[in-house]
C-alpha cells in the first residue's frame, strides 16, 4: 500500500525566513522538516542584504550571529548626498549593522540546522484541511502528498500558504531596483554607507568589507524598458549607466566594474499596509512568516530582518503555548498551537504594519511626479515617523 508520510511541523520554503524558523523551533526542541522547491540550497545568489541592529538581535537569539560578524565590517555612519543642490548630511548609525552577502547568511543558517532537515526539489502545490482528522494534506507538484499537523508558510511572494489563508493579492510599484556587487583592490569608503540623489535618481552604496561593496539603484518604470535587461547583465549595466548619466565618476566606475554575475533587477512587490491590518494570517495550525506574510518595498532594508524577528516570536510562542506537558513528556497540541499562532500574529502585526507603511510612503515619495503628493507624503512621514530610524531600535525579545 502507498504510505503517506506524516509530520508534526512542516515549513514551506528554505529562504532566510524558513531556515531561521526551523532553527528557532529546533532550539526550542520542536522538530521540523523544511520543503524547498529548488533542487539545491539557494546560496548561489550574488546579492547582499543589509541587516540592522534589530535583525542582528534576532540572529543573536538564533545563535548564528557570531560567525556572520567575521564576514562583514560594521557600518557606522550614513551619508546622504543631494548632487543637484550640492548638499550633504552625515548621519551616525546606532548599534550593530552589517551588510552581508546573502550567500553567507543562507549558508550560516543552513549549517545551524540538523542535517537532513531541508528536503530539496519539493514544490508545494496545494494545502487541504482534512475535516475528519484536523490535519493538513500537503500536495506537491510531483504528485506526492504528505500529512502535517502544523504548517508554516515561508514561501515568499508567490506563497501557496498565503493563498490557502486567502490573503489579499500583492501590489507592485511601477519602478524596480537594480543591485550589484563591486570588488576593489581596497576601497576608500570606510565603514560608511552613502546615498546619492539627483533629480529622480537614487544610487546607494554599502560596504561589505574593505574590498567589496554592495550598491543599488532605483529603476523608474521597469515596464517601459528594454526586455533584455531581465536576461542580459551587460544590457542591464549599460541601461543603468545611461540612466544615471552625469553622476560622479566614482559612482559610474562602481557600476562599470561590478561583477556581471551579481547584477540583478527586481520588481518591487508589497502587501498594502491597510491589508496588513485586516488580513487573517493564521487559520488553525497554519500560518505564514517572512515575505509570504508581509513582503514590503525595500526602501528601509528591513524585509529580511522582519522575517528573522518573525522566526523568533513564532518559536517562542509555540514553545510557551503550543506544547502540552504531562508526566510522560510533551507533545504538540493542535488547539494550543492554534492559540500560539494567534498570539504570534497579534504580537507581530503592528510591527510589520509600521515597517510596511514607512517603506510604502518612501516608495510613494520616490515614485510620484506630483509635487503636491510629494509634499503631503513628506509631511505624513515626518508626522508618523518622527524618528525615521526608530524601527532599528526594536527588540523582538528572547527566543
Ligand atoms: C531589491 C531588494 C532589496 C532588499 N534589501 C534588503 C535589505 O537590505 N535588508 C533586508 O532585511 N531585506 C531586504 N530585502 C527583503 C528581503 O530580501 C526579503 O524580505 C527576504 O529575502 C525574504 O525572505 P523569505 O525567506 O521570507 O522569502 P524568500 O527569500 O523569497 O524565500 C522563499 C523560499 O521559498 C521557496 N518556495 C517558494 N514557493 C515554494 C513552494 N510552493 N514550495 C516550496 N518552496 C517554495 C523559494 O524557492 C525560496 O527558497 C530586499 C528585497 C529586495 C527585492
Ligand atoms: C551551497 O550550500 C551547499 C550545502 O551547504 C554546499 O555544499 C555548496 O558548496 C554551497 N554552494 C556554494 C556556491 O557556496
Ligand atoms: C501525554 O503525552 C503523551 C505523548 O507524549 C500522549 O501520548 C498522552 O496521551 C498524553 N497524556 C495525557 C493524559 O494527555
Amino acid at each position: 500500500m502507498h504510505v503517506v508520510m506524516e509530520y508534526e511541523v512542516v515549513i514551506i520554503g528554505a529562504g532566510i525566513c524558513g531556515l531561521a524558523t526551523a532553527i528557532a523551533l529546533h532550539r526550542k526542541g520542536i522538530k521540523t522538516v523544511v520543503f524547498e522547491r529548488s533542487e539545491t540550497l539557494r546560496n548561489t545568489t550574488g546579492t547582499a542584504i543589509f541587516i540592522r541592529q534589530n535583525g542582528m538581535r534576532a540572529l543573536d537569539q538564533l545563535g548564528v550571529a557570531e560567525p556572520l560578524r567575521h564576514m562583514a565590517i560594521p557600518v557606522q555612519r550614513e551619508r546622504e548626498v543631494w548632487l543637484d543642490k550640492g548638499r550633504q548630511k552625515e548621519i551616525p548609525i546606532d548599534g550593530e549593522n552589517l551588510c552581508l552577502r546573502r550567500k553567507h547568511l543562507i549558508d550560516t543558517l543552513y549549517a545551524a540546522l540538523p542535517p537532513g532537515t531541508v528536503k530539496f526539489g519539493r514544490q508545494l502545490e496545494s494545502i487541504k484541511l482534512d475535516p475528519n482528522t484536523a490535519k493538513h494534506v500537503l500536495r506537491f507538484i510531483d504528485g506526492s502528498s504528505i500529512i502535517a499537523k502544523v504548517a508554516i508558510g515561508c514561501d515568499g511572494v508567490n506563497s501557496v500558504v498565503a493563498h490557502f489563508l486567502k490573503l489579499k493579492p500583492l501590489r507592485m510599484f511601477s519602478f524596480g531596483e537594480i543591485r550589484g556587487l563591486t570588488r576593489y583592490p581596497s576601497h576608500s569608503f570606510g565603514p560608511e554607507m552613502a546615498c546619492f540623489m539627483k533629480s529622480d535618481n537614487v544610487v546607494g552604496r554599502i560596504p561589505i568589507n574593505d574590498n567589496l561593496v554592495s550598491w543599488y539603484c532605483k529603476q523608474p518604470c521597469v515596464v517601459q524598458t528594454d526586455e533584455r535587461i531581465w536576461k542580459d547583465p551587460e544590457v542591464l549595466r549599460q541601461s543603468t549607466l545611461d540612466m544615471i548619466g552625469d553622476y560622479p565618476q566614482e559612482i559610474k566606475e562602481m557600476i562599470e566594474k561590478a561583477d556581471a554575475n551579481t547584477l540583478s533587477i527586481k520588481h518591487l512587490r508589497y502587501r498594502a499596509p491597510w491589508d496588513l491590518l485586516t488580513d487573517t494570517f493564521c487559520k488553525g495550525t497554519v500560518t505564514v512568516a517572512g515575505d509570504a506574510m508581509h513582503v514590503m518595498a525595500p526602501f528601509l532594508g528591513q524585509g529580511g530582518s522582519a522575517g528573522l524577528e518573525d522566526a523568533v516570536v513564532l518559536a517562542r510562542n509555540m514553545a510557551q503555548m503550543g506544547l502540552d506537558h504531562n508526566e510522560s513528556g510533551r507533545r504538540l497540541a493542535t488547539k494550543c498551537v492554534g492559540e500560539a499562532f494567534e498570539l504570534y500574529v497579534k504580537q507581530r502585526r503592528i510591527r510589520f504594519f509600521l515597517l510596511s507603511l514607512q517603506s510604502y510612503l518612501i516608495g510613494v515619495l520616490f515614485g510620484t511626479p506630483s509635487r503636491l503628493r510629494k509634499l503631503i507624503t513628506i509631511m505624513l512621514l515626518a508626522f508618523l515617523f518622527r524618528d525615521p530610524y526608530g524601527h532599528i531600535h526594536y527588540d523582538c525579545g528572547g527566543l
